[in-house]
């Protein structure tokens, strides 16, 4: 079994070590907090063993009778492999320390490219992480245009991808993000970050984003034109998307109409936290006008990252081949909708 360690154990951070103690080869070491508070609680509750991310924070968790197995270092030294889900920019300051102990790591997409050798999406390069001790796991925007070029390259090629990002303000929890009432171009100069963060995956795709920011937490929603070097028809690039995996074609009789019937769809299928692991497609947006495609697709941000990192770890420690992680990933977290 393979021992995961998770560092940060937040929005993304608890659901990959969901995620981590449901696959069959591997489990869940412990998991690292700073605080006593209440994903400290429910930590422990799931049983998994919580160690103290800062030494001199012990005695907070003894106050708030909370049981620590030890510090990070110790958590991280017995590690085969950390997931480090702190927040952008503690992840790089934190790989010293997984240097120390030599023990492999993955970062998330909120930290700079450079801090792994290789920027990773299983749909795209599974392969290259093989040789790779650090790998940082794509945002979730980069995530879901990953998932979405990967086939269509493959199948017809592509001269050139415009996408537009509408994007949450913040996650539910995140109660001092915004904005409350207002929509920003964000950034307002191009490209957004997302183009050259998906050029990490895809050297060479031709690739323009623009990002904007509205007063929503439920999800991201991208207004994607991909130029194709062929001319497939609509009804074949809508068969292509739902042969893959992690996308689901929103089938028109669904009458879901945003991201809100998506969540609730989510919850009436029992989907942990609501969660949607899946690129979200609406099939009647998909459409081609001479060689250009155009769809809308829904992202949630807060859990398609995580089979991701699933399979990451896999990729990195080189137990299984990429069809076989995913496959696996897929079959324990009940991907598919
Ligand atoms: N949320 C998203 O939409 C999303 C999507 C894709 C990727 N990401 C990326 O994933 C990473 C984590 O984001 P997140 O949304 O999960 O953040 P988050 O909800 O803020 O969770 C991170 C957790 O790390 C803990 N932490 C802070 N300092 C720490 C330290 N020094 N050592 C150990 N733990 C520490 C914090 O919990 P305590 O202080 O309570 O321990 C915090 O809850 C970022 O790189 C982000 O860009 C986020």
């Amino acid at each position: 079994m393979i021992q995961v360690a998770i560092n940060g154990y937040g929005t993304i951070g608890k659901r990959v070590a969901d995620a981590v103690s449901a696959q069959p080869d591997m489990e869940v070491l412990g998991v690292a907090k700073t605080r006593p508070n209440f994903e400290a609680e429910t930590a422990v509750e799931k049983g998994y063993p919580l160690y103290a991310a800062i030494e001199d924070r012990l005695d907070q968790f003894d106050e708030a009778g909370i049981e620590v197995a030890g510090t990070v270092d110790e958590l991280v030294e017995a590690a085969d492999i950390v997931v480090d889900a702190c927040p952008s920019g503690i992840g790089a300051d934190n790989k010293a320390m997984y240097e120390e102990y030599d023990t492999p790591a993955l970062f998330q997409g909120g930290e700079d490219a450079d801090v792994g050798e290789v920027s990773f999406n299983a749909r795209a390069n599974y392969d290259e992480a093989g040789d790779a001790d650090y790998v940082r796991v794509v945002s979730c925007n980069t995530t879901g245009l990953s998932r979405l070029v990967a086939p269509l390259e493959e199948a017809y090629g592509i001269e050139k991808v415009r996408a537009t990002l509408v994007r949450r303000g913040g996650d539910p929890g995140q109660t001092g993000r915004g904005p409350i009432n207002d929509i920003l171009p964000n950034p307002v100069t191009l490209p957004s970050h997302h183009g050259p963060d998906v050029n990490t995956i895809f050297p060479d795709l031709n690739i323009d984003t623009l990002g904007m920011k509205v007063p929503a937490t439920l999800m991201h929603t991208h207004s994607i034109n991909v130029e194709l070097e062929s001319r497939p028809d609509a009804a074949e690039v809508r068969e292509l998307l739902e042969s893959q995996s992690r996308t689901f074609v929103v089938p028109d009789h669904m009458d879901i109409d945003g991201a809100g019937k998506l969540k609730e769809y989510a919850m009436d299928r029992g989907r942990p936290r609501a969660d949607i692991w899946e690129n979200c497609i609406w099939g009647a947006s998909i459409t081609m006008e001479d060689n250009d495609l155009y769809l809308f697709q829904a992202i949630h941000q807060e859990s398609d990252v995580v089979p991701e990192n699933v399979d990451a770890i896999r990729a990195v420690l080189g137990t299984k081949s990429a069809e076989e992680s995913v496959e696996t990933t897929n079959d324990a977290m009940g991907m598919g909708l």
